[in-house]
């Protein structure tokens, strides 16, 4: 595995990390079991991904207790990142949130708390800001972190900040939607703000997979992406055969050579091996600029805020709840 400084930190993260949606058993499918994404968690970790991401909506809290229950063997190796829902981002409620997050992740200390959409209009963004550097201050989370911030709320975020400066932004970006590079991932770079790339293979879309066959897909449009992108697929394929990997791989690739960090979703061991492994393939400057062409449409469009920031708190939550969690 190789690795990296997390933003201006000091913490050595690997290149690539393990997305833990899939881990909460509730949208992505049936096909799966608890088991298979135990294992598939633990074999990633045996490859050296010490970046776990998870969120207390994903399965309402289930995705963290599973990690939880790997906590005991390998705390010492994971670097834990979850995230609080924008609906419990007020300043009263983070503090609520953490202590249930930290009580399922069965840690003392939550590595990176980061703030899963921003809150809605009637949130104070700069008291949030503050509320998070005191959970900093009194030891309940190390490092803070952001998710599906837009430049303008991510810098209010920031200037309100006065102890400890935000680490991540955790942003949807992948060879089918790049709309990051047009201006909030430039400025992360310049501040040394680690992207943290959500969704990294388009829900699989990145994979070759066609059909719409579970929840998480059918409730974001990138997977459809796929059909309008034969060419940059046949590329992906052609690089693949070059490298003797597959097709996702050469996707993780591409996103690691732009300096982001991808968390694919793991279900299964086989899965979390063949991510783990992307970490190894270094694509050539040629490569990248085929692949930057052949993606070049999908640079277009705006940063999708995710949930509107006009739902009061109270509705985003009740909605969510309902749904049992995502
Ligand atoms: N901050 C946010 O708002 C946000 C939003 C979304 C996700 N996330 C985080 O980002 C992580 C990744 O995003 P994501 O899960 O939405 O999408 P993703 O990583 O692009 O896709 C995950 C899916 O890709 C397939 N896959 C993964 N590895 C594969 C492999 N080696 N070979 C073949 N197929 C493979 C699996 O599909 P099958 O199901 O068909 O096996 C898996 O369920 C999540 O787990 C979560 O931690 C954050």
């Amino acid at each position: 595995m190789k690795y990296k400084e997390l933003g201006k930190t000091g913490e050595k993260i690997s290149v690539i990390g393990l997305g833990a949606w899939q881990a909460g058993l509730k949208s992505w499918g049936k096909d799966y079991t608890l088991e298979d994404v135990l294992k598939a968690l633990e074999t990633g970790i045996e490859m050296g991904i010490n970046l776990i991401d998870t969120a207390e909506i994903y399965g309402n809290g289930r995705s963290e207790s599973v990690i939880g229950s790997l906590v005991a063997e390998y705390r010492d190796r994971v670097f834990i990142a979850t995230k609080v829902a924008g609906y419990n981002a007020t300043p009263r409620g983070v503090w609520k949130a953490a202590e249930r997050s930290r009580r399922r992740l069965k840690v003392e200390v939550i590595d990176l708390y980061q703030v899963h959409w921003p809150p809605s209009i009637y949130t104070s963004i700069p008291k949030l800001a503050r509320e998070m550097e005191r959970l900093v201050d009194k030891g309940v989370i190390r490092y803070i972190g952001l998710s599906n911030f837009g430049l303008k709320n991510m810098m209010r975020f920031r200037e309100a900040l006065r102890r400890h400066d935000i680490v991540s932004n955790q942003l949807q970006y992948n060879l089918l939607y790049r709309v990051v590079e047009k201006e909030i991932y430039p400025y992360m770079m310049s501040e040394k703000i680690e992207l943290i790339a959500w969704s990294p293979i388009a829900k699989g879309a990145l994979a070759g997979k066609t059909k719409a066959d579970n929840i998480a897909r059918r409730m974001d449009a990138v997977f459809d992406r796929a059909r309008r992108a034969n060419n940059l697929l046949n590329l992906l394929r052609e690089i693949a055969e070059k490298h003797r990997c597959k097709m996702h791989q050469v996707a993780l690739a591409w996103l690691i050579s732009k300096g982001a960090i991808p968390i694919p979703g793991v279900k299964r061991p086989s899965q979390a091996k063949e991510n783990a492994e992307a970490a190894n393939i270094t694509l050539t400057k040629t490569e990248i600029e085929q692949l930057d062409k052949a993606s070049e449409k999908f640079t277009e469009g705006s940063l999708g805020e995710l949930m509107p920031r006009i739902i009061p708190n109270w509705l985003q939550k009740i909605a969510i709840i309902l749904m049992g969690g995502v």
